[in-house]
């Protein structure tokens, strides 16, 4: 059975006093889940990597970790960089790969996500590839193949006994940090389409976890994960409030 994975993804926010207060009110209340939820679901924090070590201090065992980026390099000469082996070394377990603020912004390639996918998996860590269409591409009609696409060439070094640790998030452009979340239903078929390429793939597609991302809310996370191959959430936004990021964890169905 795959995971249930709520992650939430600080971008370039946060202090010291917000790792202590946030990460102490995300335990407290991750504690009180029922057990049922508990032991189906990965509450995972991935902070600016300066905080991932004071957010380890903050979480114990109770939460999971990881980290926004890393280089396509094992280490050497890339001043500025972080490795794969130093989010293992520091008790991650997660690294977020290709979010569409990297490919935008940071001009990161398909090549170049596949190389950090490779690296994240060498170094025994679970990659959360980050997909998805900018409204241009849906309005025009090349969502499925944009995001087909970017699936296949993230994760075409991905070898059969690596696939246990790869999570795919689905993130249309239009629908992050900008209030407007894809409908349930349309994020149900794109992430039947994903699980149809991994199955393309050879990959264990029922076992891997496909989780949505973009204007998740306490209020529409609910809808979203009712639907049979949504997994959980990447959160951006909400994962700065306590309250909100703990009820999105609350918003599986009972009993599924
Ligand atoms: P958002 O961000 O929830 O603020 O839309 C999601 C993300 O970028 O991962």
């Amino acid at each position: 059975m795959r995971r249930r994975i709520v992650a939430g993804n600080w971008k370039m926010n946060g202090s010291k006093d917000l790792v202590q207060q946030l990460v102490g009110d995300i335990r407290e209340h991750v504690a009180d889940l029922d057990e049922a939820v508990k032991s189906t679901l990965d509450v995972v924090i991935i902070p600016p990597a300066l905080y991932v070590d004071s957010v380890i201090g903050c979480c114990g065992d109770a939460l999971a970790t990881g980290v926004q980026n890393v280089s396509q390099w094992q280490s050497g000469a890339y001043t500025g960089e972080i490795s794969s082996g130093m989010a293992l070394d520091l008790g991650c377990q997660y690294v977020l790969v290709g979010h569409s603020e990297r490919r935008q912004l940071f001009a990161e390639s398909d090549e170049v996500i596949a190389r950090k996918v490779t690296r994240v998996l060498e170094s025994g860590l679970t990659a959360i590839l980050c997909v998805g269409e900018t409204l241009e591409e849906r309005e025009a009609g090349q969502a499925e193949s944009i995001v087909a696409s970017q699936v296949r060439q993230g994760l075409s070094t991905v070898s059969s006994d690596q696939w246990s640790r790869v999570v795919v998030a689905y993130e249309p452009v239009w629908a992050i940090g900008t209030g407007k979340t894809a409908t349930a239903e349309d994020a149900q078929a794109m992430h039947a389409e994903i699980r149809g390429v991994l199955e393309q793939m050879n990959a264990p597609s029922r076992n891997i976890s496909v989780l949505y991302g973009g204007s998740v809310k306490a209020d529409n996370a609910a809808a979203l994960f009712a639907e049979p191959d949504i997994d959980g959430g990447l959160i951006g936004g909400a994962s700065l409030k306590a309250d909100e990021f703990v009820s999105i964890c609350r918003s599986f169905p009972v009993g599924a």
